[in-house]
């Protein structure tokens, strides 16, 4: 299983990959399942703006496609602009489909600054009283 500062590189280097002519915001991710594979995305603009997908989703929804359902941990890094690098909580959009896949209170949020300075959260945390599979008894 690869380190947590190992999935922080990955979504620093998948911002590289960022499509985002319209925001200039970049944004990268690493998703790593619970078999230890990894899945990094980017966001990707569009000109009529609504088809924009966000890089968290970019890398659920390629590991997904693969047959993959079971995730331990997503690294995320954005920033406008290289020298003001903050951090970049995931959107609500992209905090629902983390709950699809994943259990709120294990799935672990990475929100990466730099490689060397990264805030952990749980899904529970940024997503309190969430709706979600189980409701629908699944
Ligand atoms: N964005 C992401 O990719 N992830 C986030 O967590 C926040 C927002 C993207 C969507 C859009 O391309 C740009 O950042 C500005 O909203």
């Amino acid at each position: 299983m690869i380190s947590d500062r190992e999935l922080v590189k990955m979504a620093i280097d998948a911002k590289n990959k960022s499509y985002s002519p319209y925001s200039g915001f970049r944004v990268g991710a690493a998703l790593l399942t619970s078999n230890g594979a990894t899945y990094t995305g980017c966001n990707i603009e569009s000109a009529s703006y609504s088809p924009t997908n966000c890089a968290e989703r970019t890398a659920f929804f390629k590991a997904v496609s693969e047959g993959e359902r079971d995730f331990n941990t997503i690294a995320i890094a954005g920033s406008l602009l290289e020298e003001t690098a903050d951090y970049c909580y995931p959107c609500g959009v992209c905090r629902q489909v983390m709950a699809e896949f994943c259990a709120v209170k294990d799935f672990r949020i990475l929100i990466a600054k730099s490689d060397d300075e990264w805030l952990e959260y749980s899904l529970e945390q940024l997503l309190p009283f969430s709706f979600g599979p189980k409701d629908l008894n699944k």
